[in-house]
């Protein structure tokens, strides 16, 4: 944080001034018994998202999708671009170091359809899917060493296993034995739609984040737009949620501002998508109450965000109440009337003071005005006022 350019004693005249709280303050619980709480510290027997985080990939096939590419074509999709994104969202803090098997496709024993995955795959189906690769893998005197994560990706031709799961452990051979905290059963849509971000995505929940797109059925932006790949994958600013990187490890306390109490506090912040910036500050929490913060971070086109034409300073709310795929993450769009740059409706939801979106957001729901006061070369300053 850097104060404003307004001299002190007229802070004391003119607002009561809020004072910021210590970090930690800000560091909303998980709730237990909310599925994939977005809070801190929830106990999901999570792969680590700092140090090395282990990865083991195998390739399946089947006698009714013979593959027929190479298992180094398929690992080449995945690595080392997959790995290479968690190295830049993470500032450096997470090696994903995945070790593939490419001696063969080991073949699976029952076909692509009796394995469910177009008929909405149970917990139970998805299990015997990866308990039979194991033990396909396991007939031919390979034996596996527990990783955090195990990698089951099927060949291309096995569109009846159309989609891209986690598996959220543990994962286990047929005769229990525990060979990873989780699994990913890379499908179909990865090789047509997500391609090296589908493990980025599956990956996230491995580390304990929720789903941002709606599990209803709705638009898959519904809530966050393209601004967090655990959203949409394919949007134009994937990288993780400021949020996100806090709980994960990868922003460090003092690179968070957390703000509770009436009053009005000016902050400047860096973009969360570059490692360093001249103020250290790269994300406001503005905590409501024990289970919901409204939080705002700035956006560039940096890193993981190369890709994204908007830059400023996007705002969303966290409510840790919320399960997996209902909303627990929502981004507050400043120009809801129009689309922005990349042509989808959240597109301009930050704040800027080019005129690319609004300059001020005012959140009744929260007591709170947000302005964007200073654009300074990468960094903005935004003026927060709680009522
Ligand atoms: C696999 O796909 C290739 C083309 O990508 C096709 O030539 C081949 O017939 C397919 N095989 C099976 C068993 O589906
Ligand atoms: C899988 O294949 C085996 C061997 O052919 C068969 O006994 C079993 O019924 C099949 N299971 C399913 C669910 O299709
Ligand atoms: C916390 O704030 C949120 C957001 O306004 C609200 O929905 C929720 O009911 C509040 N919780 C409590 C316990 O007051």
């Amino acid at each position: 944080m850097r104060l404003a350019t307004i001299p002190a004693f007229a802070w004391g005249f003119l607002f009561i001034e809020s004072s910021l709280a210590d970090p930690s303050a800000c560091k909303l619980p998980a709730i237990a018994d909310v599925d994939l709480s977005s809070g801190f510290g929830g106990d999901y027997d999570s792969a680590p998202s700092l140090g090395t985080m282990t990865g083991f990939m195998i390739f399946v096939d089947f006698i009714d999708a013979v593959a027929s590419e190479t298992t180094e074509a398929l690992r080449d999709i995945f690595i080392p671009e997959g790995p290479d994104w968690f190295s830049t969202a993470s500032f450096g803090k997470l090696d994903h170091q995945i070790t593939a098997d490419t001696s063969k496709f080991f073949r699976m024993p029952n076909d692509t359809e009796s394995y469910g995955f177009t008929r909405g795959l149970t917990w139970e189906a998805h299990n015997r899917y990866i308990q039979d690769a194991l033990e396909a893998y396991e007939e031919k005197c390979n034996t596996l060493k527990p990783v955090d994560i195990l990698y089951v990706v099927a060949t291309k031709n096995a569109t009846a296993i159309s989609f891209s799961p986690t598996f959220m452990g543990p994962v286990t051979t047929r005769s229990g034995v525990k060979v990873g905290k989780k699994a990913v059963t890379i499908g179909y849509d990865a090789y047509v739609k997500w391609f090296s971000k589908v493990l980025n995505h599956e990956s996230g929940h491995a580390m304990g984040l929720a789903d941002y797109y709606p599990f209803s059925g709705g638009e898959t932006g519904m809530y966050v737009g393209g601004w967090s790949l655990m959203g949409y994958i394919n949007g134009a600013s994937p990288d993780y949620f400021a949020w996100d990187k806090w709980r994960l490890g990868w922003l460090q306390d003092e690179q968070v501002d957390c703000v509770s109490g009436a009053g009005k506090t000016t902050h400047t912040l860096s973009p969360m998508d570059t490692p360093e910036g001249n103020s250290q500050t790269k994300v406001v929490v503005i905590k409501k109450n024990e289970t919901s913060a409204l939080i705002a971070e700035l956006r560039s086109s940096n890193g993981n965000n190369a890709g994204s034409c908007a830059k400023g300073v996007l705002l969303y709310t966290v409510a840790t109440n919320v399960a997996t795929g209902t909303g627990p993450v929502v981004v507050l769009d400043s120009s809801p009337d129009s689309i922005g740059c990349d042509g989808t409706p959240f597109g301009n939801a930050p704040l800027a003071l080019d005129g690319s979106g609004a300059s001020s957001y005012t959140s009744s729901e929260f007591g709170a005005t947000i302005e964007v006061v200073e654009q300074d070369g990468e960094e903005f300053t935004i003026e927060v006022e709680l009522i």
